[in-house]
């Protein structure tokens, strides 16, 4: 018997619990104030929309829909973007974000001269087994401050420093899971240096584009100054959750080349490595994102929808931590509203953890993070109420 995912086992635990009070916050998916799953209305457009086009289900290529791929590069490295212009990227439709950084990890240990990859402490719980299975070797470098609660530059810059030349490192792009922890933009331009003096290969996740700042294009930013400073990055793109279409599995892996004759030979690898795996993705996925992002009025609409959760996801850990102080804690919560993105590292330990579990029914994972997307205005106080129960 193996044993079971420390993340799906919270939800698992949290469907056993018969406490009307119950929260889950430990699943990564975003919530309305009601605590519903929620359907956003630009998708929901879009599949009415389709619906009344009787399309078929024929199979898609075996790197995926075509017009998919475009609006997701377009999406990610912008519309005046050089290397689409120039035929510089090689891309594949995946399934969401965990296929495209495993088909990314297969490539690399394919194709890529070193096999190592480095990746922040903490990082992903999934990164690790995507990567290891993919036959890479895995070392970490710094990245939190636990005194701090904030990133760890000096010492990230430090470690980049001592990386093995031609390595690979991981970056994520915005709204950092667990931490919530991201760099500033003048942090990303001395990393994007740090990282060109160690000649390193960058593969970038960015799982949550618009749901950090609420603007797609401010959360694009890692992506494309390391694409302006001449780096040729990996890039694997989920639209789980700026879409919510979780179960819909659409995403895309993109790897910029040094040119296009390149970029063609790489993208024949991307289909070699994806036909013995699954053969072709997903259908209605790709319709679905393509139909939102290539719709001008739908696009408009999605944006104000992904603005609209990136800023209850504020408001709640705003509440949060006022509800915090309310309840009379001496602890500093600044880090509540200094994070970003949906996940909260709160720096609880695993014994707190276990407190807000067995006597609130409160479901997180136990290095303490929190997802605020689970968090709502009839449930913010119950949280700041036994947070402060625990911590005190
Ligand atoms: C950092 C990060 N990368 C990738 C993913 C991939 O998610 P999915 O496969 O659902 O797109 C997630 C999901 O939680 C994530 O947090």
């Amino acid at each position: 018997m193996g044993p079971p995912d420390p993340i799906i086992g919270v939800t698992e635990a949290f469907n056993r619990d018969s406490n009307p009070n119950k929260m889950n916050v430990g699943v990564g998916a975003y919530r309305d104030d009601s605590g519903k799953p929620y359907v956003l209305p630009s998708v929901r457009a879009a599949e009415e929309k389709l619906l009344s086009q009787n399309l078929n289900h024929e199979y898609l290529p075996t790197h995926g829909c075509p017009r998919f791929r475009q609006a997701a590069k377009i999406l990610a490295f912008g519309e005046d973007s050089v290397a689409i212009k120039d035929n510089l990227i090689a891309s594949a439709q995946s399934i969401s974000g965990t296929g495209g950084l495993r088909i990314g990890g297969m490539f690399l240990n394919k194709f890529h001269y070193s096999k190592l990859l480095y990746l922040p402490s903490p990082s992903w719980g999934n990164h690790t087994p995507i990567f290891r299975d993919s036959g890479l070797e895995i070392k970490s470098y710094s990245y939190y401050k636990k005194d701090t609660k904030s990133l760890d530059f000096e010492n990230m810059i430090n470690d980049i420093g001592k990386m093995e030349e031609g390595a690979t490192i991981l970056l994520h792009a915005c709204a950092h899971n667990p931490t919530g922890v991201d760099p500033t933009l003048e942090q990303w331009d001395e990393i994007s240096e740090a990282i060109k003096k160690k000649n390193l290969l960058v593969f970038i996740d960015m799982a949550y584009q618009g749901f950090a700042s609420g603007s797609v294009e401010k959360d694009a930013y890692a992506v494309r100054k390391f694409i302006n400073d001449g780096h040729r990055i990996l890039l694997s793109q989920s639209f789980a959750k700026n879409m919510g279409v979780y179960g819909q599995r659409c995403g895309a892996i993109s790897v910029v080349a040094e040119d296009a004759e390149a970029a063609a030979a790489i993208e024949s690898q991307l289909k070699i490595i994806i036909r013995p795996l699954y053969s072709s993705p997903a259908l209605n996925a790709a319709r679905l994102v393509t139909a939102v992002l290539e719709d001008a009025e739908l696009h408009k609409q999605w944006l104000i929808d992904v603005k609209g959760m990136a800023d209850r996801i504020i408001s709640m850990r705003e509440a949060l931590k006022a509800g915090l102080a309310r309840e009379g804690s001496v602890h500093n919560w600044d880090h509540l509203t200094n994070q970003i993105g949906m996940f909260c590292f709160t720096g609880m330990n695993p014994e707190q953890v276990e407190r807000l579990i067995s006597e609130f029914s409160i479901y997180l994972t136990k290095d303490g993070r929190i997802s605020v997307a689970g968090v709502s205005s009839k449930n913010v106080d119950y949280l700041a109420h036994a947070m402060h129960q625990v911590t005190k």
